[in-house]
């Protein structure tokens, strides 16, 4: 499999998105949980993609503003919008500047199965602080630390009650690696594994107060895609505000 980024494989992703029920079943009913009542929200979409999250929280009344690195993802988003004008507008950036974007211009920022593909999570979260309005928050969504590390399998286990377990190998191994499903998203473009401790701890250092967290289980469709996921959960949602305490400065790794 060629490494591509996802400029390179935009209209796949957008085709991906559009077939895989976790999205829309899964990860929005929790992501709707955490964000609540948007109706006069400003919110960020950071790495908003083809921007289907920032098209669910406009029509529920949201003003949204996606930023992407992937001008091929936003030229998507652009078209979306102009088949349903949601008013939302979308800027190409790195999110670990976002330098389009304005200082205390959001009063709420989600980021969405994308801080694994982000190499400075630090820097990402740092930015987000810059872009939230005092006592903003922040709602993200990964794969689950704890059980989609590198390489981490389904395992048939020989327990009729639990005929599924999961192998999680390199835990503590943080770094970028590519799958070997030739039909995920992972061969193609990587993602960079981290511990939990490591987003809990460098969400604190940007000045972040941890509010909620979410293990989603399955709708049915996505169990029946994937059943271990009645036993696993591979999703982490995160809800999280800015604190008026002092920002911690040198909180390490792990
Ligand atoms: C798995 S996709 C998720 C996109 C969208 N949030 C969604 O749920 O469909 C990861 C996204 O991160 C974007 N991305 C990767 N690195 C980025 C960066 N440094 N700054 C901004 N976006 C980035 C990619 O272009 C891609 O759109």
């Amino acid at each position: 499999m060629t490494r591509a980024s996802y400029n390179d494989i935009a209209q796949w992703y957008d085709q991906f998105l559009r077939e895989r029920p976790v999205y829309m079943e899964v990860i929005l009913p929790g992501l709707l949980t955490l964000v609540g009542e948007v109706e006069g929200e400003v919110i960020c979409d950071l790495a908003c993609g083809q921007g289907w999250v920032a098209r669910e929280l406009a029509r529920r009344g949201a003003q949204v503003i996606g930023l992407d690195l992937a001008p091929n993802l936003l030229a998507l988003a652009q078209r979306y919008e102009e088949q349903e004008p949601l008013g939302i507008g979308y800027v190409q950036g790195d999110a670990q500047r976002a330098e389009g974007l304005s200082d205390h211009q959001f009063t709420g920022c989600v980021c969405v199965m994308a801080l694994i593909n982000i190499p400075d999570l630090q820097a990402t979260f740092q930015s987000v602080r810059r872009i939230l309005k005092p006592g903003g928050w922040l709602v993200f969504a990964i794969p689950h630390p704890c059980f989609e590390s590198p390489h981490a399998q389904w395992t048939s286990l020989s327990d009729p009650e639990h005929p599924l377990g999961r192998t999680v190998t390199g835990y503590f191994d943080e770094r970028q690696w590519f799958s070997s499903n030739p039909d995920g998203v992972r061969s193609r473009v990587g993602d960079y594994h981290r511990m939990l401790s490591t987003y809990l701890n460098q969400l604190a250092a940007a000045g972040f107060a941890l509010e909620r967290t979410l293990e989603p289980g399955p709708s049915d469709r996505q169990a029946e895609r994937v059943p271990g996921n009645r036993e696993i959960p591979t999703l982490l949602l995160i809800r999280a505000h800015l604190s008026d305490g002092p920002q911690a400065e040198n909180i390490s790794r792990g």
